[in-house]
Parts: structure tokens; C-alpha cells; sequence
């Protein structure tokens, strides 16, 4: 985040993220580069994200969002069908939300909650993985760790739609 921040100083951000130590870690970041072009916003993303008007963003980035694991734990998982329906919410038409994950199961579920959304459209072709490596140079924490450690991940880029093909309206969320 930082290292995309500097890399894009004429951009704003908006870091979200509910853990104390990783939000001052990406603030001493920032203030070690200089850049003072992200927001960080402490809390659960679920329950931010529909602080925001419709049509907010230029890009939404989940980066290796938590696995829940255990199975008892499957519905904490943050790419539920109500967060997929508020990152079309908040994302301008056109523009695209970048998922990335070392979890192969949970990269299947993205892929089908995204392009069963009926709102956007996977660029890679359907239930297919795509590499944004030239697009966003920038790695994140996460996917050094991987790639040091030769661990696989998947990227995936689905690109909002003007309209939804089958979908909802696109209704600010509560609760
Ligand atoms: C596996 S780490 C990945 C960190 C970073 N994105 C990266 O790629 O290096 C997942 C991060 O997401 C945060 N997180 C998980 N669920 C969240 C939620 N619902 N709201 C805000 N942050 C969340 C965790 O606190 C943790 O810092």
C-alpha cells in the first residue's frame, strides 16, 4: 500500500484495515516515504464499505483477504455476496476490483461470487485467473512472502459492468 501510494502520488487511497498493529505499521510507512495520499481507516471492511456513495472508486484491491479456515468459521470470510454487491455499489462503471489469494478454494469461491454477481465481468474469461504484474508493480506484503517462499497465488481482475446481467439493484446495505 505504501509502496503503490508513493509510486502514485497524484492518486487517492483508502486503506482499510481492523487490526491496530497493521494500521500503525502502514502509517509509520507512509510517513517514512512521505506520502500523504491515503486515508487508513480502521474497522471492519464489511461494515466501511457501505459508509460510501455509489460509484466512489476508480479500483478496489483485496489483497490475500483472511482464509476462516475452519468450517465453522466459512461465513466471516470478507468475499461474501453482500460485500461483492457493495464493491459494484462503490465502483465506478468501467472500472475493476483486483483480487489476489495463496487459498486455491477460496480463489474458486471469488470467482464465482464475482462473475455469478451478475455485475462484473472476470477479464480473464470466465472462472479464470489473470497476472496484473505489468498493470501494478507494487507487491504487497503478502505476496513477497509467496513468492520468496514459493508458495502459489492467483490473481484475479473483474471489471465492473454499466449494468448488471440478472442482478439486483444496487442498494446501500445495512447491517
Ligand atoms: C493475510 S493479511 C494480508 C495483508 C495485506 N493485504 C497483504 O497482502 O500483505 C489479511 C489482512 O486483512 C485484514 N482483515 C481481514 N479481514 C478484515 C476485515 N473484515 N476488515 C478489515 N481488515 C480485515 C487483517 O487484519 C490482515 O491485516
Amino acid at each position: 500500500m505504501a509502496a503503490r501510494a508513493a509510486a502514485n502520488p497524484r492518486a487517492s487511497f483508502v486503506a482499510i484495515e481492523r487490526r491496530k498493529k497493521w494500521g500503525d505499521d502502514l502509517q509509520q510507512k507512509l510517513a517514512r516515504t512521505g506520502a500523504t495520499n491515503v486515508d487508513i481507516l480502521m474497522g471492519d471492511a464489511n461494515e466501511l464499505i457501505r459508509t460510501f456513495d455509489e460509484a466512489t472508486f476508480d479500483a478496489v484491491h483485496i489483497h490475500f483477504p483472511d482464509p476462516w479456515w475452519k468450517r465453522r468459521h466459512l461465513r466471516r470470510r470478507l468475499l461474501d455476496r453482500h460485500f461483492v454487491t457493495e464493491v459494484a455499489r462503490v465502483l465506478k462503471p468501467g472500472c475493476a476490483a483486483y483480487v489476489q489469494t495463496d487459498v486455491l478454494d477460496y480463489a474458486k469461491v471469488v470467482l464465482f461470487r464475482f462473475e455469478g454477481s451478475g455485475w462484473f465481468e472476470n477479464v480473464a474469461g470466465p472462472l479464470e485467473y489473470t497476472n496484473w504484474r505489468e498493470e501494478i508493480p507494487e507487491k504487497s506484503l503478502r505476496e513477497m512472502r509467496c513468492e520468496r517462499d514459493g508458495t502459489p497465488f492467483v490473481q484475479m481482475k473483474f471489471v465492473r459492468r454499466e449494468t448488471g446481467i440478472d442482478a439486483g439493484k444496487l442498494e446501500r446495505t445495512t447491517g
